[in-house]
């Protein structure tokens, strides 16, 4: 995908500093963040990494520790009111009123951000063939599928026509089917010029969507860059994923040269930038299932974050 054009606007987010102390636990620990005007970026790490408390301080939801923090070159938190009305947010967790219909719920939305009436109808209705939920209109929140219920969370984010659009992990336990509508939807917001920030667990989904991402780990950003860019300078060109004894994988590719072994279990991961000779040891051992796939985001995160369990 692209770089996103630098067309030497400000950045739509800017952050030096950012820090955030829940009590002895540091959260968020000195971030410096420039998010581009117009294209899409991601925030990705595991889980307890601070994303969503990054999120939170961008959308005056959380105080800032220390540091400072602009968004539309506004300050957060004395211009949350402004910054708020052209910001539109899919939150990790719904929490709408189960019994509202899907209908009743934009209203509540439109009439928050002071849409007028008349435009506030026009605009659901857009918004509800958007997110292909017109025939539920009328159907309460209760009746829903979790795919449902987030489109429908898309389409309200979007109600005050945002200039960006903050969603934090968007796709998360939804199908195949709907994940891939929502690409295609967020992929036409970004066409439309919105600004998108995102955080996912899914590295397929940060690749194909993200113009540039940063990785968290423990409130820190570890890494920065283009998808692409970052696969090519953190990992090799080519993965074996060898399943199999730990002494026997050992002993057949453990002094390969140029070869990365990493092992998790029974999986053992080979990475290398030059195939054949991996591929001559693999064959003298026919016992061993093998499989063959290109480097991928996956991999670069796992490299950058370790393999060990998290929370
Ligand atoms: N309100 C809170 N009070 C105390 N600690 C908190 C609070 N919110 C978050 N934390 C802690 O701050 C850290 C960062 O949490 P955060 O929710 O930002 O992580 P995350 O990267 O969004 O994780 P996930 O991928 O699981 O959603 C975690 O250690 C979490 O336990
Ligand atoms: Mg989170």
């Amino acid at each position: 995908m692209a770089a996103i054009p630098d067309t030497g606007a400000a950045p739509v987010v800017q952050a030096r500093g950012l820090t955030k102390r829940f009590g002895e636990r540091l959260a968020v620990d000195h971030v410096d963040l420039d998010i581009p005007a117009g294209g899409c970026f991601g925030l990705l790490g595991p889980n307890g990494a601070g994303k969503t408390t990054i999120l939170r301080m961008i959308l005056g939801q959380s105080p800032i520790t220390a540091g400072s923090l602009t968004v539309f070159g506004l300050p957060v938190p004395g211009a949350i009111r402004e910054i708020r009305r052209r910001i539109g947010v899919v939150p990790q967790a719904d929490n709408a009123d189960p019994d509202f219909t899907v209908i009743e719920n934009l209203r509540v939305y439109a009439r928050y951000f002071d849409v007028p009436r008349a435009e506030a109808e026009r605009r659901i209705a857009e918004l509800l063939n958007f997110v292909e939920l017109a025939d539920r209109a009328d159907s309460p929140l209760r009746e829903l599928s979790g795919g449902m219920k987030r489109r429908l969370s898309i389409a309200r984010a979007l109600v005050n026509d945002p200039d960006l659009v903050v969603l934090d992990e968007p796709t998360s336990g939804l199908d195949p089917q709907v994940r891939r509508m929502i690409w295609t939807r967020l992929r036409q917001l970004r066409r439309a010029g919105k600004t998108l920030l995102l955080t996912t667990h899914y590295m397929d989904e940060a690749e194909r969507l993200c113009d540039e991402l940063v990785v968290i780990d423990h409130g820190r950003i570890i890494s920065r860059g283009e998808p692409a860019t970052l696969i090519a300078e953190q990992v090799e060109a080519h993965v074996l994923e060898v399943q199999g004894d730990r002494a026997a994988v050992q002993e057949l590719l453990g002094d390969c040269p140029g070869l990365r072994l990493e092992t998790v279990g029974e999986m053992h991961y080979a990475y290398t930038n030059d195939l054949a000779p991996v591929m001559q040891r693999l064959k003298l051992a026919p016992q061993l299932t093998y499989m063959h796939r290109p480097a991928n985001l996956e991999d670069v995160f796992l490299r950058l974050t370790g393999h060990e369990l998290r929370e």
